[in-house]
């Protein structure tokens, strides 16, 4: 990997020019005829935008067959971004390969778990692995990187296109001889492999790698630490790809960022992007809001644990909407001041860029009836006054950029192969969703009004005072002792269900449960006890708990029983347990209390660990707070998370900017507010001791 101090670290700016919040779309002007591009770049300027992503799905045009090329649309384009002073981040276009390629090399379609072919004619339908594809795509790299090296447009490389989304999983031969060279290098000898996968098991001892394959479609559950192999192996193929187009831009653009977008939301999975982050000069995410009540919750969620994967430096919100998708079963639309709210959650998390997918709605294709910034009614629309006051706000958002997020009182942890782990098939339930957990303690910590963010494992623990790990399933020796590390040294942990049970092999750790972790907690559980669909056990104080429940019995005198069970003849023992350990403590949750429960159950675990809400009691759980700070200025950031408006008296700072409000006072329904203050380093050392 390249030495980070050598590389840049943010967009290239032209010399002198101010830091400030970046605005803009992925821009696709090959799907619409020239005069159109002058009316997009007015209304570019109207609206302040300062970055395009450009070329993203351009592949067939930019090489329309095998030996033509056409880039002369393409410097027009650059041209006139560079004369209205609009960089463009350029996408190396492999994201989706043409027709001619896919028909003349059907050996680059990546195969399903059944044995399926994909066909062309959607997009992304490439094998990570194919060494067709790879030399195809890295020649097209080549030469954009040539043709654009001393662009004056050209701020950042962004490759390919959200790798992963539609063909993380390649079950095809390709995969198959690479998935066996990256279990060689991991292993060494096939008789490590047989003893990491437990192959003693039903009759599946290999006797050299060449007999293995991806756990294709099987006559029942195929192993699960191939299962588990196979979803780091796929990951790091496709962050493989990443490099390799990466090496390209680095040597003929030393000095030119690359980026590539991220999918941190919802339960997109397949990439660890943990791992991924120190392949991209800055992490760039992309976020859409999935209905329902919690939506605005996930987006802080996801924003945090992007900014978590970035190592709190600057990040850069590359897509998310105006208003409504077009992929999911029914696409809502955006409520007045939704869309501003949305993008401002995000800086207050740490963006420094906003962007949207894309700046004009699409006349044809399959997301023409996904929003943009300039939609199908045209600029004479609300949507498109929206966003140019989006762009106004952001410039008073200015200041900001560069600024990084301070560290929260509480930390969630937020790890990729305990994601996996945890919801292999031929489990104790398949009812268990590793995000959910982690999600319902981040909501639930809002409605008390805690501060938090969501922090990858490989992280910096010692920012917590309390760090909560939800189904912390596989844990490696390393892990299990530098969170003991953390407890000794004054923090407080938190640990829940199904935590410590496996290794990195899947091998259950023997003993007792929560394996890893039986010592520190001072508890031992012999058996799992999930519950029915709809099932219930009561708990002290009104709360109950779903999904699953143990028997945990107390193994050292100083562990503390916050709350039990309370199901006469069934479970009456501890659920709920808190030790003194060092200068900190470890607790541990046996059951799924949920959002509600742990609103009730936080409360006790917080007053233990000398913790309190930052905010006046009016505002817990209606506002969501966060702060971004350099050496001498802090902003908190107020995110309204009801439709109400909320009045913020009794908050320090001058405010510099309160979307939908003429009233800095008062956060409008759907508002956020940014107030400024000084540092003050002091305090916050006291605070954190
Ligand atoms: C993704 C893609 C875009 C577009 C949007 C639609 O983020 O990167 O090309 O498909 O989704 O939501
Ligand atoms: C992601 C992508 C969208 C769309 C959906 C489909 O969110 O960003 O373009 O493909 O997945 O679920």
């Amino acid at each position: 990997m390249p030495n980070r101090d050598e590389r840049p670290t943010w967009l290239r700016r032209a010399p002198g020019a101010q830091p400030r919040i970046s605005f803009g779309a992925d821009y696709n002007p090959d799907q619409w005829p020239r005069e159109v591009w002058d009316e997009d770049v007015a209304l570019m300027r109207e609206a302040n935008v300062d970055v395009v992503s450009v070329a993203i799905f351009s592949w067939a045009r930019i090489q329309p067959a095998r030996d033509r090329w056409d880039l002369d649309w393409l410097d027009e384009v650059m041209d006139l971004m560079a004369a209205n002073g609009i960089g463009v981040d350029l996408a190396t276009a492999t994201a989706s390969p043409p027709p001619w390629l896919t028909a003349a090399h059907p050996e680059v379609l990546p195969v399903t778990r059944d044995g399926s072919v994909l066909s062309q004619g959607g997009r992304q339908h490439w094998r990570p692995t194919s060494p067709v594809f790879r030399r195809f795509a890295l020649e097209l790299v080549e030469v954009l990187a040539e043709r654009y090296r001393s662009h004056p447009a050209l701020v950042a490389w962004h490759v390919s296109n959200e790798l992963g989304c539609h063909n993380i999983l390649d079950f095809s031969d390709d995969a198959a001889a690479a998935f066996r060279t990256w279990l060689e290098q991991r292993y060494g000898t096939i008789e490590q492999l047989n003893e990491a996968w437990g192959t003693s098991f039903w009759s599946q001892r290999y006797g050299a790698f060449a007999e293995i394959l991806p756990p294709r479609l099987a006559a029942s559950f195929p192993n699960p630490t191939q299962q588990l192999d196979f979803a780091r192996f796929s990951s790091n193929a496709l962050k493989d790809h990443l490099i390799a187009e990466r090496e390209i831009l680095t040597r003929i653009t030393p000095d030119v960022p690359v980026t590539t977008n991220f999918m941190i939301m919802g339960e997109m999975k397949g990439m660890n992007y943990a791992d991924w982050a120190d392949a991209v000069d800055f992490v760039s995410n992309d976020h859409y809001v999935q209905p329902g009540s919690g939506a605005r919750d996930e987006l802080a969620f996801s924003a945090s644990l992007t900014s978590g994967v970035a190592g709190h430096r600057p990040w850069f919100l590359m897509e998310h909407s105006t208003s409504a998708v077009n992929w999911q079963p029914i696409n809502v639309a955006k409520r007045p001041g939704e869309m501003a709210r949305d993008a401002l959650a995000h800086v207050a998390r740490g963006a420094d860029a906003v962007c949207y997918f894309q700046w004009r709605q699409s006349r044809a294709g399959a997301e023409k009836y996904h929003s943009g910034m300039v939609p199908h009614a045209g600029a004479d629309s609300r949507l498109f006054r929206d966003v140019v006051d989006l762009g106004r706000m952001l410039r008073q958002l200015d200041e900001v950029a560069g600024s990084e997020p301070t560290a929260a009182p509480v930390g969630i942890v937020f790890d990729w192969e305990s994601w996996w782990a945890s919801e292999l098939d031929s489990h104790p339930t398949d009812r268990l969703r590793y995000r959910r957990e982690a999600l319902e303690w981040w909501r639930a910590l809002l409605d008390l009004g805690i501060r938090a963010e969501v922090v990858p494992f490989g992280g910096d623990l010692s920012r917590h005072r309390v760090i909560v790990a939800p189904i912390l399933h596989l844990v490696s020796d390393r892990g299990a002792a530098r969170l003991e590390d953390y407890v000794r040294e004054g923090g407080h942990l938190v640990l829940t269900y199904f935590s410590g049970i496996v290794d990195e092999r899947d091998q259950i750790r023997l003993g007792g449960y929560p394996g890893a972790f039986r010592e520190l907690l001072g508890v031992r559980v012999e058996e799992f006890e999930p519950l029915l669909d709809g099932e219930r056990l009561l708990l002290d104080g009104g709360l109950a708990g779903d999904t699953w429940s143990e028997q945990v019995s107390l193994t050292a005198e100083d562990v503390e029983v916050l709350l039990s069970y309370r199901e006469a003849g069934r479970n009456s023992g501890p659920a709920v347990t808190r030790r003194a350990v060092g200068a900190g403590s470890a607790s541990y949750v046996s059951t799924r209390l949920g959002e509600e429960g742990l609103r009730g159950l936080l409360p006790v675990l917080l007053d233990a660990a000398g913790l309190a809400s930052e905010l006046p009691e009016a505002l817990r759980g209606r506002v969501e707070h966060a702060q971004r700070a350099d050496a001498d200025t802090v902003w908190e950031f107020f995110v309204n998370r009801t439709d109400q408006p909320v009045a913020l008296e009794g908050l320090a700072g001058i405010p510099i900017l309160s979307s939908g409000s003429d009233d800095p006072d008062v956060l409008a329904a759907r508002g956020v507010a940014v107030r400024r203050r000084p540092r003050d380093r002091a305090a916050e050392l006291d605070a954190a001791d």
